[in-house]
């Protein structure tokens, strides 16, 4: 098996030599950001982004930022040609770092950065061809969820219950309004029109979603972003995923029952064929 180099803390090391102290507020509060950055063909798909999320995430949790840009770009790029997979996902992370157990921020701390490239397998064709089963639960998070914070015990505990349930993905439900996935942002096809979730502290600001909306765009896709009834998500002709591991993916069935006819719906394959055509031309440059 190939050696798997990540970074951490200002060392490329393999990843079975990576050690973080047990009082790293990372382990002991969920003090800490992430992100992920998918990587197609070696090529960061907008790393811009992704940073800029990442420094809103950490201006949220009043964390500096432990790197300038030039060294993300640098250490990211250093993983992504070290790592076997031409394509691949950029895991990282930011902690406060280690310091005695008190909730406030201690005096003086160094924070832990954590790099690490992960194998990606966007859905395949056949769950593309056939789409994916969801559940709905109470949004039970926290109301920062803008954040890209590491302390995910509700989106594991929602996540977990849709595997239970045989399907994959949890939509969340807060005050009867669609906010989003357990781990994606959420479209719906309402009366033709491409709906999303407003942006708000209840949502991540997801990096997928922004590209399906430029596409969108392009396509002449009516689309627009409002308050989404879960009375009308259930009413919904079709409803997507999209995340940096999902890309866009239908779900066609909801709570056990179908959405729209059960198949991906035609809105659906226009957008997922403009995403892979969007793909192939930034990012293999072979459009
Ligand atoms: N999750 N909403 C939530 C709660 C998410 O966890 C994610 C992504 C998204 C989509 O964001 P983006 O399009 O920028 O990936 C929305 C990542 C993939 C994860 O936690 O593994």
């Amino acid at each position: 098996m190939t050696t798997q180099i990540v970074y951490l803390n200002g060392k490329f090391q393999p990843l079975e030599e990576a050690r973080v102290p047990v009082l790293d507020r990372g382990f002991i509060f969920g003090d800490g950001v992430y992100e992920v950055i998918p990587v197609y063909s070696r090529r960061p798909f907008r790393l811009d982004a992704h940073l800029a999320r990442l420094q809103d995430s950490l201006d949220g949790i009043q964390l500096a930022n432990p790197l300038a840009r030039p060294a993300w770009n640098t250490h990211i790029a250093r993983l992504i040609a070290e790592a076997p997979w031409e394509d691949q996902g950029i895991y990282l992370q930011v902690t406060r770092g280690p310091a005695p157990r008190d909730h406030a921020f201690p005096a003086h701390v160094e924070p832990t950065v954590f790099l690490m490239p992960m194998p990606l397998t966007p859905p395949g064709a056949t769950l593309v061809e056939t789409g994916v089963a969801a559940i709905t639960r109470p949004d039970n998070r926290w109301l920062r969820c803008d954040l890209k914070s590491v302390s995910l015990l509700a989106n594991v505990l929602l996540r977990q219950a849709a595997v239970e349930a045989d399907c994959a993905e949890t939509l969340l439900i807060r005050d009867g309004l669609l906010t989003e996935g357990s781990t994606s942002s959420v479209f719906a096809v309402l009366e033709g029109v491409l709906v999303a979730p407003p942006p708000s502290t209840l949502v991540l600001p997801g990096v997928t979603h922004d590209v399906v909306l430029e596409l969108a765009a392009e396509l002449g896709l009516p689309n627009t972003h409002r308050p989404i009834p879960e009375s009308e998500l259930r009413l919904a002709e079709e409803i997507w995923l999209t995340s940096s591991t999902k890309e866009v993916l239908a779900v066609t069935r909801l709570d056990g029952t179908a959405v729209g006819d059960g198949r991906p719906g035609p809105v659906f394959r226009r957008m997922h064929a403009a995403y892979q055509r969007y793909k192939q031309t930034t990012m293999r440059g072979t459009g």
